[in-house]
């Protein structure tokens, strides 16, 4: 009997500590994108890009007057940024590739030697340093001569897109294997064109994000598609893209609540998962129908202004993803809006009819809109598995915002625990299939809009020394930790 109840405490704690601890397999990374940390705008043969030209055309679009011109001035810190990673122990890197520093007129006919040498050093500086590149090809820098013709809402820009991916694989697949064609299709696109919070800044409501998120999904299948005639056979890598995830929980339990929050999942997470990961290959059917009848009865348009994609199209863009990369930092809390007749604007929000915001009782960050709710990793995570048939989920970017220099980053280092335990539960409890994390940020960087108001950085960066101090925080430690026991150690 004796040695039953110890093979019971046995067990038990065996289970328990499983549960404690990452899969053996399981990857930790860290993140930057290439325009919030290289500076060098116009180094060496570099392009300008949408945000040069934005932010020096209009210098207060950027909320603090803000500019990557310098940024981390990572382009020149090359070895040193190696050095940083590797001190988190980090198993990977996500960065993004320049198209204009590589291809300076955004055409792949045009090269640009220097651009190229650098993403080359850095490749096999990491590869030297055991760290695996992880490589985003688009992360919002469009090469300016092509906005010039349109950008993204321009459907000759898939073709573009295609060659340029075709380039970055030929160049650089035989060391990298693991690639991201497009970071947050939403954001560029709704936020790019429709809102003109991001570069470009077009505010074409309602219609320049249907466009942009078109092509933006057929460009994405054309990679796709290029990457496994011409190089899976011999680079043997992975293509996928990265989608912001927002989770939304109905504010009420009441029918029209729920609906609410399932549209805003669709309309927003939904509008680039469905057409890749589902079955359909397409937009999901609500919003569809909800668009081409917003845009026909109540609008006065002749046509949806959700255009429409072909057989052969639909064909291409589903299942043209090795794994789906997840952006997810908070959630809101939907409530189901009267039924909107009268507005003379169509916009993203008015069309999802779902008012969305993030509940009183969440910690701030110092981010807007980026509120502790570590529970909306595991639901989404669980939307995902059962929506989309349980695809593997790589969290491509997860962090704390904070400003100041905040060395002593305990708000961080809380959330990093939080989700990350989280995270557990979505693997080992429910069965989602997610095989890697990425902290964002390495370091302080230029956040978008925002400038250099606050930070994700695992180090803190000084923006006003001359060569971009970084100093670590506490949170890099403790991740180094999580990563080398693979454990998470409150
Ligand atoms: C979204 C973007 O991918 C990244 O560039 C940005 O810094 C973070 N999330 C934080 O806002």
């Amino acid at each position: 009997m004796k040695s039953y109840i110890l093979l019971f405490f046995l067990v038990s704690f065996t289970l328990a500590a499983d549960d404690h601890s990452f899969p053996e397999d399981f990857q930790f990374g860290v993140g930057s994108a290439a325009y919030q940390i290289e500076g060098a705008w116009n180094a060496d043969g570099k392009g300008e890009n949408i945000w040069d030209f934005l932010t020096r055309k209009n210098p207060n679009f950027v909320s603090d007057g803000g500019n990557g011109n310098i940024a981390c001035n990572s382009y020149n810190r090359l070895e040193s940024d190696i050095e940083l990673i590797k001190n988190t122990s980090a198993n990977f890197y996500r960065f993004s590739i320049s198209w204009s520093r590589i291809f300076p007129t955004g055409h792949t006919y045009l090269p640009n030697p220097d651009g190229i040498d650098y993403y080359n050093r850095l490749i096999d500086g990491l590869i030297a340093n055991d760290i695996t590149p992880f490589v985003t090809i688009y992360h919002w820098d469009l090469p300016q001569p092509l906005l010039e013709i349109g950008g993204w809402p321009n459907p000759l820009m898939a073709d573009y897109f295609k060659d340029y991916a075709d380039k970055v694989f030929d160049l650089f697949g035989d060391r990298v294997e693991n690639w991201i064609t497009f970071n947050e299709p939403y954001q560029i696109c709704e936020q790019g064109f429709s809102e003109g919070t991001l570069a470009p800044g077009y505010r074409q409501m309602g219609i320049g994000g249907y466009l942009c998120a078109h092509t933006l999904l057929l460009a994405h299948a054309k990679a796709y598609e290029v990457y496994n005639e011409k190089y899976r056979a011999t680079q043997k890598g992975r293509v996928g893209i990265t989608v912001h995830g927002v989770w939304a929980e109905p504010e009420s339990d009441s029918a029209a609540d729920t609906a609410a929050a399932t549209r805003y999942m669709m309309m927003h997470f939904g509008w680039f998962v469905h057409p890749i990961f589902s079955t359909n290959g397409d937009y999901p059917v609500d919003m569809k129908n909800r668009i081409n009848q917003l845009s026909t009865t109540q609008q006065g348009f002749k046509r949806s202004r959700l255009p429409t994609f072909t057989q052969a199209e639909i064909n291409s863009i589903r299942g043209s993803a090795d794994f789906l990369g997840l952006n997810h930092y908070g959630s809101v809390h939907c409530i189901q809006l009267a039924n909107q007749n009268d507005y003379e604007t169509p916009s993203h929000i008015v069309d999802t009819n779902a008012e969305c915001y993030p509940n009183e009782d969440w910690e701030e960050t110092a981010a807007p809109w980026y509120v502790v709710h570590a529970g909306g990793l595991r639901s989404i995570l669980n939307w995902i598995r059962t929506n989309y048939g349980n695809p593997e989920v790589i969290i491509t970017e997860n962090g704390y915002a904070s400003s100041g220099e905040n060395l002593h980053d305990c708000n961080r280092v809380n959330y990093m625990n939080d989700y990350l335990e989280q995270l557990l539960h979505a693997i080992h409890d429910d069965g989602c299939k997610v095989t890697a994390y990425t902290a964002w940020s390495i370091m302080d960087l230029f956040e978008w809009d925002y400038g250099y108001a606050y930070g994700f950085g695992l180090y803190h960066v000084d923006f006003t020394s001359a060569d971009r101090t970084r100093t670590p925080r506490m949170s890099s430690y403790v991740y180094k930790n999580i990563i080398e026991t693979r454990e998470i150690n409150p």
